[in-house]
C-alpha cells in the first residue's frame, strides 16, 4: 500500500508516519529528513539546501524528485508513506510516474486538516530525538523521563532550524501557494481521503487506519 501524508507544517504528518512505520511495516519516505541530511553533506548541493531551507522556501523540484527516485529502487516493505512529498504539481506528476514504472500505484492521499492558528504552537514547541527521530512536542507529548527518548533512551534532543515564526509564515505561504493546488489534483483523481489533524494523536492514527483498513 503506498500513500501519501499531505498537510502544511506542523499538521503531524511525521509523528503519523512513524506510527504506521511501527504498526503496519511501511517505508517511510520524508523528502524533509532527506534534505536535513543533505544539507549536512558539506557539498555545494547541500549548502543550496541549507539556504532554501532556512528561508522557509521549497527546494527545486530536480532536487526532491531524484531524492525520492534513488528510494523507490529496492525494499517495499509494507509499502512507501510519502511525508512531505509531493508538493507541487510537476512532483505529483513525477511521482505518478514514478509509480507507474515500478507497476505500482497511490492507494490513497491523506489531508491532514489543521488550523492555521494551531501550527505556531505545535512548530515551535517540537523537539526531536536525534538519534532515532522520535518527535516531541513541550506540551503535548513529552518524554516519559525528562531529556531521555521514550523509544530508543537516547539523550540526544534537537530542535529544527526553520522551527521558528518567521519561518513558519514563510512555508504556509509556500503551502497555500505551491502545495495546496493538490487537493484538489487529488481529489479530482478520486484518491482524497481527509481526516482532522487537530484531534488527540492517537485518535488521528485511528482516523488513519480506518481509511487504510
Ligand atoms: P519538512 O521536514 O517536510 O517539514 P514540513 O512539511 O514543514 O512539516 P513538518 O515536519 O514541520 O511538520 P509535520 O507535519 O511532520 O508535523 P510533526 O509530526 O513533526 O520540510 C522542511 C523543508 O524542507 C521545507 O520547508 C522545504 O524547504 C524542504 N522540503 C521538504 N520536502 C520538500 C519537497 N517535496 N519539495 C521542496 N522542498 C521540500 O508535528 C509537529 C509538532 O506537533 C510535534 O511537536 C508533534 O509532537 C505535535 N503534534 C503532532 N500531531 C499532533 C496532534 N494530533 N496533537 C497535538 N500535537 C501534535
Amino acid at each position: 500500500m503506498n500513500i501519501i501524508l499531505l498537510g502544511p507544517p506542523g499538521a503531524g504528518k511525521g509523528t503519523q508516519a512513524r506510527h504506521l512505520v511501527e504498526a503496519r511495516d511501511m517505508i517511510q519516505l520524508s523528502t524533509g529528513d532527506m534534505l536535513r541530511e543533505a544539507r549536512t553533506s558539506g557539498t555545494e548541493m547541500g549548502r543550496v539546501v541549507a539556504d532554501v531551507m532556512d528561508r522557509g522556501e521549497l527546494v527545486t523540484d530536480e532536487i526532491v524528485i531524484g531524492l525520492i527516485r534513488e528510494k523507490l529502487v529496492g525494499n517495499r516493505a509494507g509499502g512507501f508513506i510519502f511525508d512531505g512529498f509531493p508538493r507541487t504539481l510537476p512532483q505529483a506528476d513525477a511521482l505518478a510516474e514514478l509509480l507507474a514504472a515500478t507497476g505500482e500505484k497511490l492507494d490513497a492521499v491523506i489531508e491532514m486538516q489543521v488550523d492555521d492558528a494551531a501550527l505556531v504552537a505545535r512548530i515551535t514547541g517540537r523537539f526531536t530525538c536525534g538519534d532515532c527521530g522520535e518527535v516531541y512536542h513541550d506540551v503535548t507529548h513529552r518524554p516519559a523521563v525528562e531529556g531521555v527518548c521514550d523509544k530508543c533512551g537516547g539523550t540526544n534532543m534537537k530542535r529544527r532550524a526553520d522551527d521558528n515564526e518567521d519561518s513558519l509564515r514563510q512555508r504556509l505561504m509556500e503551502y497555500y501557494k505551491k502545495t495546496s493546488p493538490l487537493i484538489g489534483y487529488y481529489y479530482a483523481k478520486g484518491q482524497l481521503r481527509t481526516v482532522d489533524g487537530l484531534a488527540e494523536i492517537e485518535d488521528v492514527q485511528k482516523a488513519i487506519a480506518a481509511i487504510l483498513d
